[in-house]
């Protein structure tokens, strides 16, 4: 089993990861408790696999659980769905000392996290993450929302988990397709800033997705520990370090909201072809080479990904799509920052450039 921490002072927290943690879960829960009950919050596809020897690992260590089990997709991550779990939270009486356990990917992580941060004014809760994109990312960090008629992720908190699980056999049973969209977000961090990471996914990232399982623990050991840093050193996003992690995000935004944030285009898919997008734009731009751009495009086609407009399924003109863009919730000022490159691993945070630019550039 390999452990880090996110440092955050007094909500410092730990990350375990190991294949077959969650048939050890119980022995790692077991010290936070205050009283020996715990309440897990997963969706159905999860419960199918992973409720029973999560719960089994529990009662081992004799703590007693009640399990909720929601309807997959982003429509559980919804006011509907935050009703229904704060409701059953409270009569299931959880006490501020309680730690609900988040068994599932990033809607059920985003969900239980947001409803932990206010039932009872907060109690805490414990990640376990069961898709790529949650393992990698979603889980670690804090950030926890629902969606709302007038946007993704509108509506939400920064709430610290006060430990992170990661099981990388859950992936077994994970879709292909989600697999994909989780893979994306772990070349995001090559990108961002470590372009032998970036390397080392043309390498090996058709393995992991076939199933290797050493490739999959290094991707998500070095994700996360990367994602461990930046969030230590900005949680609230508030220094344009923290940021960086929406590289590929504002383009992409523009392709979930063209495609009615559907099955279409999963999240992470969209980022994909958003990374290639940012790259694009940065080399129509002098910021970085067409080289770069085009090693970027080729890698995520190499797996299947989206990596240009077609690709992605949308054949929208570059106005309608910068519209998506301004409505960002990220947009400050009035101007929309974007994540641009110098290069592979040589992400920034810029406001220099309109979405009048980006819309001529989407057209060209
Ligand atoms: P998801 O939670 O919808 O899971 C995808 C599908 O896989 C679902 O049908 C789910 O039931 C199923 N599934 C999950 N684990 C499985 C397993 N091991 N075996 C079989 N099926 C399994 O999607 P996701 O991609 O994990 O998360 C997407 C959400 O994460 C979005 O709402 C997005 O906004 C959010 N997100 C949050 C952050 C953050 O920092 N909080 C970051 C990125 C994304
Ligand atoms: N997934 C973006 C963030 O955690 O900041």
């Amino acid at each position: 089993m390999e452990s880090l921490t996110v440092e955050l002072g007094a909500r410092s927290y730990p990350i375990l990861i190991g294949d077959g943690l969650i048939r050890d879960i119980g022995a790692h829960v077991a010290p936070l408790l205050k009283r020996p009950r715990t309440m897990i919050v997963t969706d159905t596809h999860v419960a199918e696999h992973y409720l029973t020897p999560l719960g089994t690992s529990l009662a081992m260590e004799n703590i007693s659980f009640s399990s909720f089990v929601l309807e997959p997709g982003e429509g559980t991550k919804s006011w509907a769905g935050l009703a229904r779990l704060t409701e059953w939270l409270i009569g299931e009486g959880v006490e501020r000392g309680d730690h609900v356990i988040a068994l599932g990917g990033g809607v059920i992580g985003d969900l239980v996290g947001f409803a932990c941060s206010i039932v009872k004014r907060g109690c805490h809760f414990i990640q376990v993450p069961t898709t790529l994109l949650a393992q990698v990312d979603s889980s670690v960090g804090g950030k926890t929302a629902i969606n709302v008629p007038a946007g993704k992720n509108l509506i939400g908190a920064f709430h610290q988990p006060t430990l992170v699980v990661i099981d990388p056999t859950t992936l077994e049973t994970l879709p292909r397709r989600e697999l994909g969209a989780g893979y994306a977000e772990v070349v995001k961090y090559g990108l961002i800033d470590d372009a032998g990471f970036f390397g080392w996914c043309e390498a090996n990232g058709a393995a992991l997705l076939a199933g290797d399982s050493e490739a999959r623990h290094r991707a998500i050991a070095h994700s996360v520990a990367a994602k461990a840093r930046i969030v230590a050193a900005d949680e609230r996003e508030t220094q344009d370090i923290r940021a960086l992690l929406n590289l590929g995000h504002s383009f992409g935004h523009a392709l979930e909201a063209e495609t009615g944030y559907s099955d279409r285009l999963l999240h992470g898919e969209a980022v994909a072809a958003g990374m290639v997008l940012a790259h694009q734009f940065s080399a129509a731009n002098g910021l970085c080479s067409a080289d770069d751009a085009a090693r970027v495009r080729d890698h995520l086609a190499s797996v299947d990904l989206p990596h240009s407009l077609a690709s992605a399924g949308v054949n929208s003109d570059g106005a309608t799509l910068a519209g998506h863009m301004a409505h960002d919730k990220k947009v400050r000022g009035g101007k929309l920052p974007l994540i641009l490159t110098h290069g592979i691993g040589q992400s920034f945070v810029t406001e220099a450039y309109g979405l009048d630019a980006v819309a001529a550039f989407l057209d060209g």
